[in-house]
C-alpha cells in the first residue's frame, strides 16, 4: 500500500526513517534475514534454511507494495538499515479478511533504543487504515523483549503451543498467541 516516508526522534536522540520496502532493498533484506536468524533463536529458520533468490525477493517486495492491503516499513538508523516490519493478510478468504498478520525484527545492535516502538506503532496504525480488524502475531514466551513491546502496543496473549520449536541441542521454545483489536 502507499505509504509516506515519516521520520522519529529516537530515545537516544538519534534519527530513526521509516519508509517502505523497495525492490532495491532485495538483496539487503537477504542478508539481513540470514543474520538475524543466526543472532536470536526467535526466528522459524536456522541461517542456512534461508535460500531465498534474489528474483524471488524482488517478487515479493513488488507484490506486498502493490497490495492494498499489506505494508512492509523499514527503519534506518542514522542513515543505518536498523529492521523491518510487516503486515499481511492472514489469508485471504472473506471470512479472514479482518486479520493481519504482523512481523518485525531488527539488528541486534539496533535493539532497545525504541526502533520496535516506532516500527511496531506505524504498522499498526497503518493496518487499522487498510481496513483489518485485528493484528496478531505468535513470539517465543521467553523473548522478554518481543512480548514487552507487544503488550506496550496493546497485544493480549490468547493462547500458547507448548514446544514450538525445538532447538539442534535438543532444548523446545514455547509460542504465545497475541492479538491486538484495531477497532
Ligand atoms: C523484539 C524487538 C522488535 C523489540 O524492538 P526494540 O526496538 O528492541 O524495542 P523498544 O526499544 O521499542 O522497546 C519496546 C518495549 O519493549 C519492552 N522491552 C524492551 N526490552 C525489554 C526487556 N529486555 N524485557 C522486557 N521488556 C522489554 C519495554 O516495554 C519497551 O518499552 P519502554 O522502553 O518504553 O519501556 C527487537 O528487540 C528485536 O528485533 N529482537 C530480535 C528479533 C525478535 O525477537 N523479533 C520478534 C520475533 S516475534
Amino acid at each position: 500500500m502507499e505509504y509516506t516516508n515519516k521520520t522519529v526522534l529516537l530515545k537516544n536522540g538519534k534519527t530513526c526513517l521509516l519508509r517502505r520496502a523497495e525492490e532495491r532493498d532485495a538483496e539487503m533484506l537477504i542478508d539481513y534475514l540470514k543474520i538475524t536468524s543466526g543472532e536470536t533463536r526467535n526466528f522459524v529458520r536456522e541461517p542456512e534454511e534461508i535460500a531465498i533468490t534474489l528474483e524471488e525477493e524482488q517478487e515479493f517486495i513488488r507484490k506486498n507494495r502493490e497490495d492494498p492491503r499489506a505494508l512492509h516499513l523499514l527503519a534506518e538508523v542514522d542513515g543505518d538499515f536498523a529492521g523491518s516490519c510487516s503486515f499481511a493478510p492472514v489469508r485471504e478468504r472473506s471470512r479472514t479478511r479482518h486479520r493481519c498478520l504482523i512481523g518485525i525484527s531488527l539488528y541486534q545492535k539496533f535493539c532497545g533504543m525504541g526502533v520496535g516502538t516506532a516500527l511496531l506503532s506505524e504498522i499498526l496504525h497503518y493496518a487499522k487504515i487498510a481496513g483489518y480488524e485485528q493484528a496478531e502475531l505468535d513470539v517465543v514466551s521467553a523473548n522478554a523483549p518481543a512480548v514487552g513491546l507487544y503488550k506496550k502496543l496493546g497485544f493480549e496473549t490468547t493462547g500458547t503451543i507448548p514446544h514450538a520449536f525445538k532447538y539442534r541441542d535438543g532444548s523446545y521454545a514455547d509460542f504465545l498467541f497475541m492479538v491486538k483489536k484495531l477497532v
